[in-house]
């Protein structure tokens, strides 16, 4: 039986890194795991902005690093982590957050580079961060990853094919390592977060009303009126289903997937069919 009087939620004493949190979702994971206590370590490939945000924070009382991290880079991603561990002594916790939405196009115009560009960020990177971390997770016998993936994940949305690949990839890859890692006590899983207006998904947003020619606001009120909940994810809401997996709260949850999302499965936008030119 577990102690039922102990804070589940108390990260102190933990390190984590939460890679592409720079700005949007990741920023705010960064954000929510610090305030519960953990040291946080904020990797992204925008390094101006990634020092700017974690000197916000710990001007704020937050124990927070920011580094330069591009997950594409295999062999920068293991010598990141040997270097963390290095400097902080462990690797309690992993968020491999940072991921690239794909041009709105349809599957039969896209290109390799688009396609691969999208694998290489957006699953490679994730499965090169899984690899160095899970590798220092075994050998400590401990630790919680959380990998972002989305509900195109589960639910495919017309004219992203290389990213709904990818997020579905990055689900598969979450259980086949919760699977390997569960003897170590080592926990992975996925949340899959619904819509939130950040860059990523406002540049997705207006190059989608292109395709189905409406306006932004139609685009923006569309979505609301689709999400059951009836509005848009904060960040805040994202991070806190991250914060609980995380966290000892979630001690006997392994190889899951936590769609948040307001309710929403999916978005399918199948377009109008095209003008012969
Ligand atoms: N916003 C949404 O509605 C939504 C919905 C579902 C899933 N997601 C997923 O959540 C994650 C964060 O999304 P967001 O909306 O905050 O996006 P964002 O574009 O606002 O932020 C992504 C961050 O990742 C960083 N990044 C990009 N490539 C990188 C690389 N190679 N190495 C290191 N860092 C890199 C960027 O610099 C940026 O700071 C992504 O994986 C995205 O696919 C977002």
């Amino acid at each position: 039986m577990s102690d039922q009087t102990v804070d589940r939620t108390d990260l102190n004493g933990r390190i984590a890194v939460v890679t592409g949190a720079a700005q949007g979702l990741g920023l705010a994971m960064g954000e929510r795991l610090a305030r519960d206590g953990a040291t946080v370590v904020m990797a992204d490939l925008q390094q101006d902005k990634v020092q700017t945000e974690a000197d916000r924070l710990q001007q704020d009382g937050l124990n927070v690093h920011p580094a330069a991290l591009d997950v594409a880079d295999s062999a920068g991603v293991t010598a990141f982590f040997d270097n963390v561990v290095e400097k902080h002594g462990s690797l309690d916790i992993l968020v491999n957050n940072a991921g690239v939405g794909q041009t709105v196009t349809p599957t039969v115009d896209l290109s390799d580079e688009e396609w691969h560009r999208v694998m290489n960020i957006t699953l490679n990177g994730t499965f090169y961060c899984c690899r160095a971390g899970g590798a220092i997770m075994e050998r400590q016998e401990s630790g919680s990853i959380v990998n972002i993936s989305s509900i195109n994940g589960q639910n495919p949305a017309a004219l992203v094919a290389a990213y709904n690949v990818a997020k579905a990839a990055v689900i598969m890859l979450t259980r086949t390592l919760s699977l390997e890692l569960a003897a170590y006590g080592v926990r992975v899983n996925a949340v899959c977060p619904g819509p939130v207006y950040t860059d990523f998904n406002k540049s997705v947003m207006d190059q989608r009303r292109q395709s189905l020619n409406i306006s932004m606001d139609e685009m923006v009120n569309r979505i609301e009126k689709a999400v059951p909940l009836g509005r848009w994810g904060d960040a805040a809401d994202i991070a806190n289903g991250v914060a609980f997996l995380c966290s000892p709260a979630s001690a006997w949850v392994t190889g899951e997937v936590l769609r948040v999302s307001g309710g929403l499965e999916g978005v399918a936008a199948a377009p109008p069919k095209r003008q012969k030119t």
